[in-house]
């Protein structure tokens, strides 16, 4: 790695105003408009050299999940370090494959790939297909068989372990949940697969949440894969080579307690004990969020029922997860450090009262035409944003060092309507 991983990374503040390293938020904002997602790649790189330092020499290769930030110049900087990726969507292995990942570097994960997408992922040379049903596998034996390749299989498994995330909707791992294949069907489906032509089984999987901040149930996972793996080995069924933890590392700055790295290394430790396996990992969240902020102009302020309401350019459309998750981002001036004093609701101009960042939030006393900075909002921020009210999407920026770049444009009126006609070609059944 270069000097620059050594460097400070992150915001910090010069004379009052926020900087994304070495560049002023507010110069971004002036030259690429509002609102719009900044992400520091030192922070990515920091991030990165963290959990590598935590699982050294460990047999640990980290699969970035793309859907925590998929855009192309993350991809590729993220690729640049090291990482592989986890894709669950025939787009995802476009993204992954525009960024210069390879067909190896790639595993594909997801509870509802189409015939279609698995034999992409498997014409691509994918390294393993993350399967997690018996449909699913009856479908890839179909498609292998039908171009003449063997498949990679690793069985994703719902090790039935509850997490406790800030929210229901980022818990994957308990048994009625729809990812992952039932615990006690594994053994059945490796019998099955030592049988079929087209699918070899390589290893086992397990993806429990997101946002986990304790490495317990990171340990209950991996005995779990650990007991299976010997069981299908006893029986001679097949020899399983990967044991992939997923992701679902928290992070500090949101509303989550952050997984104690040491500690997510000895879980780790658990599965990579076993001989001759190599341990997948696949963080989104870890990687990225820190790295991000969105920043969005104060468009109004208006006071009603006792309450005060600061109108910002950026809406549910663009940062979902207050509306969806009730999550928690700290919320600054851009060009103040002074003390807050204005206890608000943060909200956007979409027509929905769920459209809100924060309630009853203290902030810095803004007005109209102020910056805020939304932070950590670099994971599943930009990734699930969408047009609703018509609304384009915003622009993100990469920030290096000192120099910054425009690494999506802000999308225009015209890209709303390019796919669409006013003047229906009937098609007559
Ligand atoms: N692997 C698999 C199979 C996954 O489904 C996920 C995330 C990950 C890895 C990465 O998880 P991470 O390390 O980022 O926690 N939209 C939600 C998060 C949904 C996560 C879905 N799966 C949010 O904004 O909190």
């Amino acid at each position: 790695m270069g000097q620059s991983v050594l460097m400070p990374a992150g915001y910090t503040r010069r004379d009052g105003a926020l900087f994304c390293d070495g560049v002023a938020l507010d110069t971004i904002a002036d030259r690429v408009g509002t609102p719009v997602y900044v992400y520091s790649a030192n922070t990515i790189r920091n991030q990165y050299q963290r959990l590598a330092a935590a699982v050294e020499g460990l047999p640990v290769h980290v699969h970035y999940s793309v859907k925590a930030n998929s855009s192309l110049a993350i991809l590729a900087l993220l690729r640049s370090l090291g990482a592989g990726v986890d894709i669950v969507s025939g787009g995802e292995l476009h993204r992954a494959l525009e960024a210069g990942f390879a067909g190896s570097d790639i595993v594909f994960s997801g509870v509802g790939k189409t015939p279609a997408e698995l034999e992409r992922a498997v014409r691509a040379g994918v390294r393993s297909i993350n399967v997690e049903s018996e449909g699913e596998l009856a479908v890839l034996q179909d498609v292998a068989h039908r171009i003449g390749v063997v498949a990679p299989v690793v069985l994703r498994v719902n090790p039935d372990v509850a997490v406790d995330t800030p929210h229901p909707y980022t818990r994957t791992g308990e048994r009625g949940m729809k990812f992952g294949i039932p615990l006690d069907r594994v053994i059945a489906v490796a019998r099955a697969m030592s049988h079929m032509t087209n699918v070899k089984l390589i290893g086992l999987a397990s993806h429990i949440g997101s946002q986990i901040g304790d490495a317990t149930p990171y340990a209950l996972a991996a005995k779990a894969l650990v007991q299976l793996k010997r069981e299908i080995e006893s029986e001679n069924l097949a020899r399983l080579t990967t044991l992939d933890l997923g992701g679902g590392l928290g992070v500090t700055d949101d509303d989550g307690s952050s997984l104690d790295l040491r500690a997510y290394a000895d879980a780790l430790r658990i599965a990579a004990a076993e001989p001759g396996v190599e341990i997948l990992i696949e963080p989104g969240r870890f990687l990225v969020a820190e790295s991000g902020v969105l920043v969005t102009r104060v468009l109004y302020r208006k006071h009603s029922g006792g309450k005060e309401i600061v109108i910002t350019d950026a809406g549910m459309n663009d940062f979902i997860r207050p509306s969806l998750y009730a999550s928690h981002h700290a919320i600054d001036s851009a060009s103040s450090d002074a003390e807050p004093t204005l206890r608000a609701n943060i909200v956007g101009p979409v027509c929905e009262s769920g459209d809100f960042f924060a309630n009853n939030r203290l902030i810095a006393d803004v007005a109209p035409g102020d910056l805020l900075v939304l932070r950590a909002t670099g994971a599943y921020g930009y990734s699930m944003a969408s047009n609703y009210n018509s609304r384009p999407r915003p622009a993100e920026v990469l920030v290096d060092g000192s120099r910054f770049a425009v690494i999506t444009e802000r999308e225009s009126d015209a890209d709303l309507t390019r796919r669409e006609t006013f003047a229906p070609d009937w098609i007559e059944d």
